[in-house]
């Protein structure tokens, strides 16, 4: 987490850098600051909360210079304070760094620093690093570049990382391992950002710094070294990513806005993958294991979040539709246990950022213990696609609210499109079969946008459920997975405790929960499992607690016995993940504003988890 921003070049740093924390917010919102050099020397600026704090605080001061970074913070070594916030400076003052990741054997360098007199005035591990830089800099006599690389020997962990010297104020220094870094090239000019996205203003043609790189950055000038010190040819790359896709085009969130984008963004991730006429689906990202994935005795899948959700819908259609063994996996365990994992499973990450420290780490150890892995990623460029052996991108575009939406029902579609084309290279489904589910899915965008005009009714609902304390939300078979997912919404949000769990395991335990107050939200579509959902409907209903059930447009039989029913269209039970999401992610949405709360950056959250 945590979000990066640099700026050389000709132009005023300061709206260029602020403006780009604010896209970068998404990361972390715990404090923010920016370093800036001008006439005066080094100016930073730093404050607690969000970037709008900074602003605020900053207004009226010195915040000239056409040299400057700034970071927005996601809290991991130290309380979110002033004293906390980047850009952290050597013992001197005439360094600055800014920093996103985590400096691992900060504790023994801290302490070896201070035994030679450094005096640090931060609990960060970043500091650490920036008295370490100082430290080789001055001994050595060497230049900034080289002190940096000699400094990023000695440490172990993941960083990207700017640096500053007040005495040089015609270059920045960056390095990356495992925390990303993308290098906007300019005329005359560099940006430096940890995504593309505060960079897409001013140029297209963007450098993604591998792990292991370090770049001395000037005006005019650009050089990047393996920390190995072997100079590297930058490999320039032109970015696809439009403003618009940036802003909240009218809608009051960008949560509701990457919400009613479902009907597009879904389209997007299916353009050119299916033919529904000849029952075929085309994957070219993993089309080189068409052969492999006809022998394969068993899928891996992990993930973390929302995106381990997906994985959860993923098991149930790969399962059903390729008759191949699923196991989905909390990347952050997976890594820690001592899997089996042998070369002839395929392993799908899954991830909306590309850049989840536990998705990557678990990538890593199964590709050393022989698996081919498969990537479903969002981020174009980002670090999974890169680590992986092939993969299909989900084209949902960027999504900023920190609530996951538009990704995971992208997520869904490529999961499901995997599962068909692998149906088609197992023969598992007759092409009559394919036929029938590629021309339905063909359709499905038009029925999110059906799904989507419940809104009005759902906002009405949640006056209903916003004071509530408890959620539960249960689903079965794919519906399981889609009551986990509501209750990571309304949870997450709008901070209302809420479990997701399936239906039937209700009476093991949760059913001790329901009274008159407790609202219970079970997706009871019309699919395989319907009568049994109904049984677990009345077992709520008989304990007085309230029902909001998701069922099919025309269903009768549920809405007699609940208390508030939302229809979905009707379709196949492979689709239905798809469309019962909607409005639960409406629901979360509605509730959490009705309570106040910061629906786009809810507390102690941060979009893209770079650390462990
Ligand atoms: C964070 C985000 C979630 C996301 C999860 C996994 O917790 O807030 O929305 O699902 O990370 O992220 P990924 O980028 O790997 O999908």
């Amino acid at each position: 987490m945590c979000g990066i921003v640099g700026y050389i070049g000709h132009r005023e740093a300061w709206p260029i850098v602020l403006k780009g924390l604010k896209r970068l917010e998404y990361r972390g919102y715990d404090s923010a600051g920016i370093s800036l050099i001008n006439d005066h020397g080094l100016n930073i600026y730093k404050k607690v909360g969000k970037v709008q704090e900074l602003e605020n605080f900053s207004a009226g001061k010195n915040l000239s210079g056409t040299i400057g970074m700034g970071h927005t913070r996601w809290a991991t070594h130290g309380i979110p304070s002033d004293r906390n916030s980047h850009p952290h400076t050597s013992n001197d003052g005439r360094l600055t760094i800014i920093h996103n990741g985590i400096i691992e054997n900060y504790a023994v360098l801290k302490e070896e620093l201070a035994s030679r007199g450094h005096v640090f005035n931060s609990d960060t591990d970043t500091e650490v690093l920036i008295h370490l830089i100082e430290e080789i800099y001055k001994k050595e006599n060497v230049d900034l570049l080289e002190a940096v690389r000699l400094a990023l020997h000695q440490v172990s962990g993941a960083y990207a990382i700017v640096v500053m010297d007040e005495e040089q104020p015609n270059e920045l220094i960056v390095a990356r391992k495992g925390s990303p870094l993308v290098i906007g090239v300019g005329t005359g000019e560099y940006f430096i950002a940890s995504d593309a996205t505060p960079i897409i203003e001013y140029t297209k043609n963007v450098i993604y710094l591998n792990d292991n790189e370090i770049a001395l950055v000037k005006r005019d000038e650009l050089v990047i070294k393996r920390l190995d010190n072997v100079v590297q040819t930058p490999y320039i790359q032109e970015l696809e990513l439009k403003l618009e896709m940036l802003e909240k085009g009218g809608y009051e969130h960008f949560m509701l806005k990457e919400i009613f984008e479902q009907t597009r963004s879904i389209r997007d991730c299916l353009r050119g993958r299916i033919y529904a006429n000849e029952g075929r689906v085309q994957l070219g990202g993993i089309k080189e294991y068409a052969d492999k994935l006809k022998n394969i005795d068993r899928i891996i899948i992990v993930a973390c979040g929302t995106s381990w959700h997906a994985g959860l819908v993923g098991e149930y259609l790969i399962e059903e539709y390729a008759r191949i063994p699923v196991e989905v996996e909390y990347a952050s365990e997976f890594r820690y246990r001592n899997p089996i994992i042998t070369e002839k499973d395929i392993v799908i990450a899954i991830s909306q950022s590309g850049e989840t420290a536990d998705t990557m780490a678990a990538i890593q150890m199964a590709k050393e213990r022989g698996a081919t892995i498969f990537g479903v990623c969002n981020v174009v460029g980002a670090s999974i696609p890169r680590l992986t052996h092939a993969g299909v991108y989900t084209h949902a575009g960027p999504e900023i609210g920190v609530a996951s939406t538009k990704a995971f029902t992208a997520q869904v579609t490529v999961l499901t499109l995997m599962a068909f084309y692998m149906a088609q290279q197992k023969g598992t489904l007759t092409q009559a079969k394919l036929v029938e589910l590629l021309t339905e899915l063909d359709h499905i965008p038009e029925k999110i946008e059906k799904a989507l005009e419940s809104n009005a009714l759902i906002e009405k609902i949640a006056h209903k459920f916003k004071d509530s304390r408890n959620c539960l939300f249960l689903g079965r078979g794919s519906g399981f997975p889609v009551a986990l997912e509501g209750a990571l919404k309304l949870k997450e949000i709008s901070y209302i405790h809420a479990e997701g769990y399936p239906a039937a395991e209700m009476k093991h335990g949760p059913i001790a929960l329901i009274d008159e107050e407790m609202p219970v939200v079970v997706i009871a579509t019309k699919n395989s499992s319907y009568e049994k959902v109904i049984s677990n409907i009345q077992e709520v209903k008989a304990r007085k607690g309230i029902v909001l059930a998701i069922v099919t447009e025309g269903d009768t039989e549920v809405r007699s016995m609940v208390d508030y029913c939302i229809e979905i269209p009707d379709a196949s039970e492979a689709f239905l993940p798809l469309l019962a999401t909607i409005p639960l992610q409406l629901l979360a949405y509605h509730i959490a504003l009705l309570r106040g709360c910061n629906v786009d950056q809810p507390r102690n959250l941060a979009k893209s988890v770079t650390v462990e």
